[in-house]
């Protein structure tokens, strides 16, 4: 276990290298229930289509102090191609916005309760806020996981929908959530009417589009490797 005295003030926020591949492969194995492709790793590590964050301790007397314990990967997607698209206001979907969608967060166990994964998240939503077209940051989370609900919560993040049988885990369906941080003052339809109009065609395409929704899911996790 890597030891953990007050790393507060010594922790700093780089891009993931490709010399962090191993590390970052084992540390997604240790937390994570869903194991992921290698091909993945080379694509955060290379910068290929993910933007990427690792916490290092320079504290560290291990030899380790370059390290990551902690990491954050994510993807700008058009609005247009998002499933929240319903969720946004109509102008949002029709001027070419972008979105930035977080893949994984984690911490190395005896490194949480520090504001690492706070910190982590803070990067994404600087990022995010410096893209012109950038609308929202969102990400999906498994619905058994509350230390991680309650940090998205914790950082303004809003639930806007509840996924059912989203995730596919040891030949078991699990629900997720999505939640969405709004940037640049963007807001989710909100108007009375755009939110019962809104939720009309979310409900209407759950109905109409069950397979092509299973699809869609299988891709977005086309990463993960089913275990
Ligand atoms: N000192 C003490 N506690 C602090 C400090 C500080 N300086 N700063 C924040 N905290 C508290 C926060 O307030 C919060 O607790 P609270 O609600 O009681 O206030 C708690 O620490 C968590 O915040 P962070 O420290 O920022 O989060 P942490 O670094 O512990 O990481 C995470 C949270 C990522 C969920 C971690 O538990 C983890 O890696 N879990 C396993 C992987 C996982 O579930 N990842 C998310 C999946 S979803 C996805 O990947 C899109």
């Amino acid at each position: 276990m890597v030891p953990v005295t007050s790393c507060h003030s010594t922790i700093s926020y780089r891009p993931i290298r490709p010399s962090d591949i191993e590390i970052l492969e084992q540390i997604h194995g240790d937390i994570f229930p869903i194991r992921y492709e290698s091909e993945f790793f080379q694509d955060v590590a290379h910068g290929r289509g993910i933007v990427s964050w690792a916490a290092v301790d320079h504290s560290r007397d291990d030899g380790k102090d370059d390290e990551p314990i902690g990491f954050i990967t994510a993807r700008v997607v058009l609005a247009t191609e998002s499933e929240i698209v319903d969720l946004l206001r109509y102008d949002s979907a029709e001027s070419g916005w972008s979105l930035v969608y977080i893949l994984t967060l984690g911490v190395v166990d005896s490194y949480r309760n520090h504001g690492i994964a706070s910190s982590l998240i803070l990067e994404v939503i600087k990022y995010a806020s410096s893209i012109p077209s950038c609308r929202a940051v969102y990400l999906h989370v498994i619905s058994y996981n509350f230390p991680a609900i309650h940090l998205y919560k914790k950082m303004s993040f809003k639930c806007i929908q509840k996924l059912p049988g989203f995730y596919l885990i040891a030949g078991q369906h699990y629900d997720s959530y999505l939640f969405v941080y709004f940037v640049k003052g963007c807001q989710s339809a909100c108007s009375p009417v755009e939110l019962v109009t809104a939720i009309m065609r979310y409900v209407r395409s759950s109905f109409q589009s069950i397979t092509a929704k299973l699809w869609s899911n299988q891709k977005k996790i086309g990463w993960m490797v089913q275990m």
